[in-house]
């Protein structure tokens, strides 16, 4: 008797043991992300603004886990695109965006010698949103025959949050936690969440203008012989002069 209460209490243990294991992975699931993501490229010519409207969830029982929350951005640039270091620090100053670079670049460089490179981009989620945007410029391409023109993909960003406390731990996804900047006024960095989310509009494509070798060679040979021509013109004007003078003195 003693012997199969032993057993029973056994079974009942292991199975409240299994009951609190289930809880615990099925509250991985707890925070219902629903965010969604409009990505739009604004402006013409070399020199545009990518904008990002960013919409939570709105279901009034999701809400807390974006209040008072950062969001993060890592938007990868292709190595035809670049965000001018000096201009991003003047917009942290004015406090009209938060945007760094992750690598140095440099602004003069065509697309064909430079590399990708990623921005960070935080701000507020401000009732549920927050809109973003960032300025960016177009690199010259090295001319070709025929020219053309180059095509620049910008694809999606990488979306994290950083919240005041540890609520997101709630989540229970147990990626780890990428480390950057918190804001453009500050050097310290923070922790945030990556946070999957919906994308609603298409990969940005930015078509660039590139330069006609076969131009610069009709432009080359139409200077030689406008000068060519001058010339012979000038020297014959020098030859007929010296000529009527001569016979002038003669
Ligand atoms: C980019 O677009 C945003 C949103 O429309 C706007 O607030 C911002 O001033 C624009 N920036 C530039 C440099 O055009
Ligand atoms: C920038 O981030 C730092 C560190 O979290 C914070 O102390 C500071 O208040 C923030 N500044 C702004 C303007 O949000």
């Amino acid at each position: 008797m003693i012997k199969y209460n032993n057993i029973v209490i056994k079974n009942t243990l292991l199975l409240v043991a299994f009951l609190t294991f289930s809880i615990g992975v099925s509250s991985t699931s707890f925070c219902k992300f629903n965010v969604k993501v409009k990505q739009t490229l604004k402006n013409e010519g070399f020199h545009r603004n990518i904008t990002y409207g960013i919409v939570f969830d709105s279901e009034p029982d999701q809400r807390w886990i974006y209040k008072d929350c950062l969001v993060g951005l890592i938007q990868e640039l292709p190595e035809g695109v670049f965000a001018n270091p000096d201009e991003l620090s003047d917009l942290n100053r004015n406090k009209k965006i938060n945007a760094a670079l992750k690598n140095p670049v440099n602004i003069e460089l065509p697309a064909e010698s430079s590399n990708a490179n990623n921005v960070y981009l935080t701000g507020k989620v401000i009732d549920g949103k927050a809109n973003l945007w960032l300025p960016v410029h177009a690199r010259y391409h090295q001319a070709v025959a025929g020219g053309g023109v180059a095509r620049n993909e910008i694809g999606p960003p990488t979306l994290f949050l950083h919240c005041p406390d540890e609520r997101l731990e709630a989540c229970g996804t147990n990626k780890p936690l990428s480390i950057f900047m918190c804001n453009g006024s500050s050097r310290e960095n923070c922790k945030w969440k990556k946070v999957p989310y919906t994308m609603l509009t298409d990969t940005l494509i930015w078509n660039v203008p590139v330069g006609n070798t076969d131009h610069y060679y009709l432009v080359a040979t139409a200077t030689a012989t406008v000068i060519v021509v001058g010339s012979l013109y000038l020297l014959k004007a020098i030859h007929e002069y010296k000529v009527n003078m001569r016979k002038k003195k003669l």
